[in-house]
């Protein structure tokens, strides 16, 4: 680590909203032993502790407290394994794009659904990323972790990571408890297309390649969810609302479009860009914040807007589909420094 490790730290182009933020201490381990050198000068010196990893699903205040740590470990590899499947370290500094379409080039199968999603590999497993059919949970085999108390290195089976939709146990139980500093995944070298989500399939041909399903997901990803590098985003904003059956069977009856997805648990999933834009809200702008005008689950930051202004203005969108629909929307993102936030 360099000399500056613990030196204050801007961390507006660390976030993909753009929100203004600056860390009192900042670092970025590149390797294990960095990692928990840096994690046991937290715990002497009682700093609160922020991890960051890509800053894509993540809302900042204006000044975080103590230490940030963003992992800087950014090697990859494969392991053969049985016929037909191998396995694919990642560590946590990975770039989880750039190993989806590296992956995919090489023929092997598994992730090319999760394209373009922006962050990095240590934050996928905390939301359980998915789109597209697809979601982490269906290709990961370990989670190493390191634990905050002590410094000490262990490995979480699929079970022990409890994944749900956008959801695990880092939200939960071992949430600010561990950092998470390499995946194990598994892929195959036998096609295994999944295409029954949306326009995938209309898109491809009889037998795509693993890099053709990646690049369909990109160009459909490119023509809905507005580019961080442009506008100011954090992917969905909400996550879409699962919603006892009696109520989906009311809302249905008035809007029988109404996109809806029976669960396993008998409770019925919605989706929150057509309840958000059902409000009449798709492409509403206040202040430096709006709702994205192509898929109304993103909210957008125009620039010059402050957390606490981003909060109010998702309050208000979650306000008008309760009004409306009598459902609650749940924020996606993490906040980071809640208690500094509030
Ligand atoms: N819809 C609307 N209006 C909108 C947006 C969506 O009517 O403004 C309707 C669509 O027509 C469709 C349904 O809602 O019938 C679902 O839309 P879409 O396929 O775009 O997916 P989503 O449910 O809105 C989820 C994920 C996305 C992921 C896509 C594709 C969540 C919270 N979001 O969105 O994830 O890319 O499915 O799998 O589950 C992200 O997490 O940042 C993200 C973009």
């Amino acid at each position: 680590m360099n000399p500056e490790r613990f030196s204050s730290h801007d961390l507006t182009r660390a976030n993909t909203l753009g929100l203004p933020c600056v860390a009192e201490r900042f670092c970025a381990p590149g390797n294990l032993a960095e990692l928990q050198a840096a994690l046991a000068e937290a715990r002497e010196q009682g700093w609160p502790l922020t991890l960051l990893g890509g800053g894509s699903n993540l809302i900042l205040p204006p000044f975080l407290q103590g230490l940030v740590v963003r992992p800087a470990m950014t090697e990859w590899w494969q392991e053969e394994s049985e016929e037909g499947s191998l396995r694919i370290h990642a560590e946590a500094g990975v770039n989880w794009h750039e190993l989806v379409m590296g992956l995919a080039a090489r023929g092997l199968w598994g992730t090319e659904n999760l394209a373009l999603i922006p962050g990095l590999c240590g934050a996928a497993p905390i939301q359980n990323i998915g789109a597209y059919g697809v979601e982490l949970a269906d290709v990961l085999e370990a989670v190493e972790v390191v634990h905050l108390a002590d410094g000490s290195v262990n490995w979480l089976s699929p079970e022990a990571c409890r994944f749900g939709y956008r959801d695990s146990v880092f939200k939960g139980a071992l949430a600010g408890r561990v950092v998470i500093t390499r995946l194990v995944l598994r892929l195959s070298r036998r096609a295994q297309p999944r295409l029954g989500y949306g326009d995938l399939a209309s898109r491809l041909g009889a037998s795509p390649t693993a890099l053709e399903v990646a690049e369909a997901v990109c160009a459909i990803r490119r023509e809905k969810l507005p580019d961080p590098a442009l506008l100011g985003n954090a992917g969905s904003f909400f996550k879409n609302p699962l919603v006892a059956s009696e109520l989906a069977e009311r809302l249905l009856v008035e809007h029988p479009e109404m996109p809806h997805f029976p669960q396993p648990d008998g409770r019925v999933k919605l989706a929150a860009g057509w309840l958000i834009e059902r409000c009449g809200l798709k492409g509403w702008r206040e202040g430096h914040f709006g709702v994205h005008d192509r898929q109304a689950l993103v909210l957008v930051h125009f620039g010059g807007g402050s957390a606490a202004e981003l909060m109010a203005f998702a309050d208000r969108v979650a306000d008008s589909v309760r009004d409306r629909f009598g459902v609650e929307l749940e924020r996606e993102p993490r906040v980071a420094g809640e208690p500094v936030l509030r």
